[in-house]
């Protein structure tokens, strides 16, 4: 069984329920709570149910003596098809925040999609780890120029690609005394540093984002940046070849992790849709309950070009800072790399669909969805 060794707790830590225990223990429970956000969701618990339901059928009698996670994503060649979702406020987990984030990644030689709601500065992150691969996840602002002013700054900071979350529709997650004061330096503009306090921070984000955010924004994104576009927060096939239509570069399958409209599908389940629609136009990526390697590996079986993972991150920053972050990467790697080696793949280009069937095809004799 692969494990890492977890020098904070100087455990040897072999699932990513380790680092989630040991969070849990070290976070104050507002954090635990806000990050952990809904508890009883139901889409949150399909995320992961979900995968439990695709079986995977493995090839023999291949040569599978050297097993290589290599990708290349957005055009960037990373060490495995696994990287980092954007999810806000990283200085609640570790006073490093975002940085320390950004240098787990890096070590991992993996991509980290920086939040909007980052509580460190996109610049002050890119410094941090300047060989990382690094996204930023844009928040439109009603002021065209402000947006534009985001944009230059991430193409300035080398970041590579823009990231449009589509599905936020403001549900709120409680978060209370421990994020008072916390910096927003992405949300600034002008002297005036932007500081989570909730009253000021839901007047701010009233009266200055855009809304609603529609396609034409897209469309308006795709003219103004020279980056790459992903569309994050998809779940429809409509949706998809839209997305397809308005020229991004990337789609990413995601519910927000079950943190909004409750009781949509889980990301692996819509995903088959999403594939076909997309007829390999752009780049077709998922997040939303990934905590293993063999997770991994079916969802690129069902054609994802790279995994996400938003919460294992923030309990490996909180376990132990950007060792930690490298750490949950490195376990989710090596549990990759035992899974293809099991399964009779040497290289991510083996992982084909028909490597996956759903258990509907052996309790009903259905077809496997992504056949
Ligand atoms: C604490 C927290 C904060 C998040 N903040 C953002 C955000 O700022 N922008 C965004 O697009 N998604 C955000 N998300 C959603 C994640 O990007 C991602 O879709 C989700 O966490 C994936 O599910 P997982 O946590 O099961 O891996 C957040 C998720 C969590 C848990």
């Amino acid at each position: 069984m692969s494990s890492v060794s977890c020098c904070a707790s100087r455990a040897s830590f072999s699932r990513l329920e380790d680092f989630e225990s040991l969070a849990e223990k070290r976070l104050p429970s507002d954090v635990w709570e806000y990050y952990s956000f809904p508890s009883d969701g139901f889409t949150l618990q399909e995320n992961k149910r979900a995968f439990q339901r695709y079986r995977l059928l493995p090839r023999v009698l291949r040569d599978v003596s050297t097993v290589d996670t290599a990708a290349t994503v957005l055009g960037s060649r990373l060490d495995m098809p696994v990287a980092i979702s954007p999810t806000a406020h990283h200085s609640l987990a570790h006073p490093d925040g975002e940085k320390a984030t950004a240098k787990g990644a890096a070590s991992a030689n993996t991509a980290f999609v920086v939040s909007s709601l980052a509580n460190y500065s996109m610049e002050d992150i890119a410094q941090a780890a300047p060989q990382g691969v690094r996204g930023f996840h844009l928040i439109p602002q009603k002021d065209p120029g402000r947006t534009t002013e985001l944009l230059r700054r991430a193409e300035g900071a080398g970041y590579t690609a823009i990231w449009l979350t589509v599905d936020h529709h403001g549900r709120p997650a409680s978060l209370m005394e421990s994020a008072e004061g916390v910096r927003l330096p992405n949300l600034s503009f002008g002297d005036a540093p932007m500081e989570f306090r909730s009253s000021e921070f839901n007047a701010y984000m009233r009266d200055n984002l855009k809304k609603p955010v529609t396609w034409d924004d897209v469309v308006w994104l795709r003219k103004n940046t020279q980056l790459k576009i992903v569309l994050k927060g998809i779940l429809s096939a409509e949706d998809a070849k839209e997305a397809v239509k308005v020229g991004v570069d990337g789609i990413c399958v995601s519910n927000h992790g079950g943190r909004q409209l409750d009781g949509v599908p889980a990301t692996i389940d819509a995903l088959p849709d999403i594939i076909r629609a997309v007829d390999g136009k752009a780049d077709v990526y998922v997040d939303g309950g990934v905590r293993s390697g063999t997770d991994v590996l079916k969802a690129l079986a069902l054609g994802a070009r790279c995994v996400f993972v938003g919460r294992p991150v923030l309990w490996g920053l909180a376990c132990n800072g950007a060792e930690g972050v490298q750490q949950v990467l490195q376990l989710l790697k090596e549990q990759l790399k035992l899974a293809m080696a099991q399964a009779g793949c040497s290289r991510v280009s083996d992982i084909k669909p028909s490597l996956i069937v759903h258990e509907s095809y052996y309790l009903h004799g259905c077809h496997c969805p992504g056949s």
